[in-house]
């Protein structure tokens, strides 16, 4: 399985980043000294001093601490009908998804990720009709390789109006997609890029959720539009399908609603 994408120094960075805040205000606030606050920073488990900076950045004290103890990971993820791909990108690496239907064998592609010849590959493997390519957001790692997926230019290539790609077909948040028997639905993810997508699938043993960068097992994309409204859309999006809704993220592991309900530190509502 993947690794987690973020530290958890990297999930304190995002919230800092996120509200705002500068490392002499968090101390302050959190009366934690300047040097024990970077100390953390830079990877020291002081579970003192995290306790004390958590509430001040809204993420919640113990997942964080099992983040930094590195005291959890998602539970493995298998299901018919739902394949991940990760690629290098520069020095990271990047997810992307095929879910077909079982019993009729068409198949969607979900973003490219940096290489899709696996891809190419896995349609042959698993006796898939090609069909529709559904981009999450226009991030240049997630789109890196429409040339290889989509060679002949026949696969319809969708995104979202509100960050339209050239050359492909667009469709406002709320459209539904057919794929054989299943459906996909589209759902507003936004606050990490101006037009994010979640592609909630529905038929399949469990609801699937391809959320690109908008969640990740135990943190979240940066804010890279608006921290405030990458929070609000996912609470409001994500966080409200069913609790076994498998959740494919573009970066790290794939994880569940439930999951990051009990764990994600910037989510602490939930616990
Ligand atoms: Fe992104």
């Amino acid at each position: 399985m993947l690794p987690l994408e973020d530290l958890f120094t990297d999930v304190i960075n995002k919230a800092q980043r996120g509200l705002g805040l500068s490392d002499e205000a968090l101390a302050q606030q959190a009366s934690v000294s300047f040097a024990a606050l970077r100390a953390v920073k830079d990877g020291e488990v002081d579970e003192a001093v995290i306790t004390q900076i958590a509430p001040v950045l809204n993420l919640h004290a113990a997942s964080l601490i099992a983040m930094a103890r590195k005291d959890w990971q998602p539970q493995p993820v298998e299901i018919e009908g739902l394949l991940q791909f990760n690629t290098p990108f520069e020095d990271y690496s990047v997810n992307a998804y095929i879910v077909y239907d079982p019993d009729t064998k068409v198949a969607a592609a979900f973003d490219t990720g940096a290489d899709a010849s696996a891809m190419m590959k896995a349609f042959v493997e698993h006796g898939l009709t090609r069909g529709s390519i559904f981009i999450t957001h226009t991030h240049p790692d997630h789109i890196a390789d429409l040339a290889t997926l989509c060679p002949d230019e026949i696969a319809p290539v969708f995104s979202c109006k509100m960050e339209p790609w050239p050359g492909t077909e667009t469709f406002n948040y709320g459209a539904m997609f057919a794929l054989g028997g299943l459906e996909i639905e589209t759902r507003p993810t936004t606050g990490h890029s101006r037009g994010g997508v979640t592609y909630v699938i529905h038929g399949l043993e469990k609801p699937v959720a391809i959320v690109g960068d908008a969640l990740f097992a135990s943190s979240m994309g940066g804010g890279m539009v608006s921290f405030a409204e990458a929070l609000k859309t996912n609470r409001e999006q994500i966080f409200s399908l069913p609790e076994d809704t498998i959740i494919c993220p573009g970066h790290g592991p794939m994880t569940t609603v439930g999951e990051e309900k009990a764990h994600n530190p910037f989510y602490p509502e939930f616990k």
